[in-house]
């Protein structure tokens, strides 16, 4: 089997190259390293952006690839807000083009990386799959455009898909190869990594005041090496016939802010300060989701995804590379 992978030098796109070639398949990696990072990957890569029509166009003409799967995207939800222009053309107008481009070349499988963003405020907890779907943001809007793309281009081109919504990807490989290296991080783990570590003087929570048991936002944690084995089965079951789906990926249990920061402290060893702040901009209260859809399909378990492994993981990363991939 061979795997187009776009960005594949990303943080999820690098876990799952990583456990596509412990499966002895065939990766091919397309990224632009302008978040990615080459020190992340082992395997053949072609620096280049899905805008590049050209260039996409030459690597499906000198490879024949089984299937796609597709990470390149935005991923700020505040950022999405500021400039919604770039979100919609990379993430909805160049994902376009890569799937066209499929067509063009007869690739009909594709494994999509969608969001929890486009539930938006879940309507009950945990979200399935069929809940309404109003993104708060930009970003869950381009990503919600997609999914809808995909069912359009299965009728008309039989192009099949799978797409995973990620809930909150946290964690980094067992053997502490490669981990969470974002250039301006905004994620809980790795910023509360940093305090513990002295690169920031303290952590912020944002917002005490929310309806919750602690007062702190609520999220389902799932360990990212979890997520690249959703990919593999998701893969797997595209080339063997596998009806073209959505589904959600999260473990089924939330962690709020407070209980992720303590674990922080608990795993380092370190007891960093932290403040109680104003709450971020369109966050949800609470974000859990059911994924005991895929679970049952698709025999995935997500084993590794409890909060104190997950925590364990990231800190052996950020501990041994506290630059990130420059260290
Ligand atoms: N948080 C803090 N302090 C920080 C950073 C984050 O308290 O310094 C809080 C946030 O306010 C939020 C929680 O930690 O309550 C989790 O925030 P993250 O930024 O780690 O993750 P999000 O839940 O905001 O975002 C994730 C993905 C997005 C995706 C979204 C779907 O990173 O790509 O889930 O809901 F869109």
């Amino acid at each position: 089997m061979k795997v187009l992978v776009t960005g594949g030098a990303g943080y999820i796109g690098s876990h799952t190259v990583l456990e596509l070639q412990k499966k002895n398949i065939d990766v091919v990696i397309y990224d632009n390293l302008i978040y990615g990072h080459k020190e992340s990957i082992n395997a053949p890569l072609v620096v280049g952006d899905i805008a590049d029509t050209e260039k996409l166009e030459t690597v499906f003409s000198k490879n024949k690839f089984d299937a796609v799967v597709h990470f390149a995207a935005f991923l700020s939800v505040a950022e999405s807000v500021a400039n919604p222009s770039k979100y919609y053309n990379n993430n909805v107008g160049c994902t376009m083009k890569l799937l066209d481009t499929m067509v063009k070349f007869k690739v009909s499988n594709i494994v999509f990386s969608s969001t929890a963003a486009i539930f938006g405020n879940p309507v009950h907890l945990p979200i399935l799959e069929d809940d309404p779907k109003e993104p708060t943001s930009p970003y869950g809007e381009t990503k919600l455009a997609v999914e809808k793309m995909l069912k359009w281009y299965e009728r008309a081109y039989g192009l099949r898909f799978i797409s995973i919504r990620y809930f909150n990807a946290a964690g980094a490989s067992l053997d502490g190869s490669i981990g969470e290296d974002h250039k301006e991080e905004t994620h809980i783990i790795p910023l509360a990594m940093q305090t513990a570590l002295g690169k920031r003087s303290e952590f912020t929570i944002f917002g005490s005041d929310y309806p919750t048991k602690d007062g702190t936002c609520i999220r389902d944690y799932i360990h990212v090496s979890d997520l690249a084995d959703a990919h593999i089965l998701a893969l797997d079951g595209l080339l063997n016939g596998k009806e073209s789906n959505y589904y959600n990926a999260g473990v089924g249990n939330g962690y709020s802010n407070k209980e992720v920061v303590e674990m922080v402290k608990k795993v380092t060893k370190i007891d960093f300060p932290v403040k109680l702040g104003k709450r971020r901009e369109g966050d949800p209260n609470e974000l859990v989701a059911s994924s005991v859809k895929f679970q049952k399909e698709f025999g995935w378990k997500p084993n590794l995804s409890d909060l104190e492994t997950i925590v364990e993981t990231a800190w052996k990363w950020h501990k041994f590379h506290p630059n990130g991939f420059k260290s």
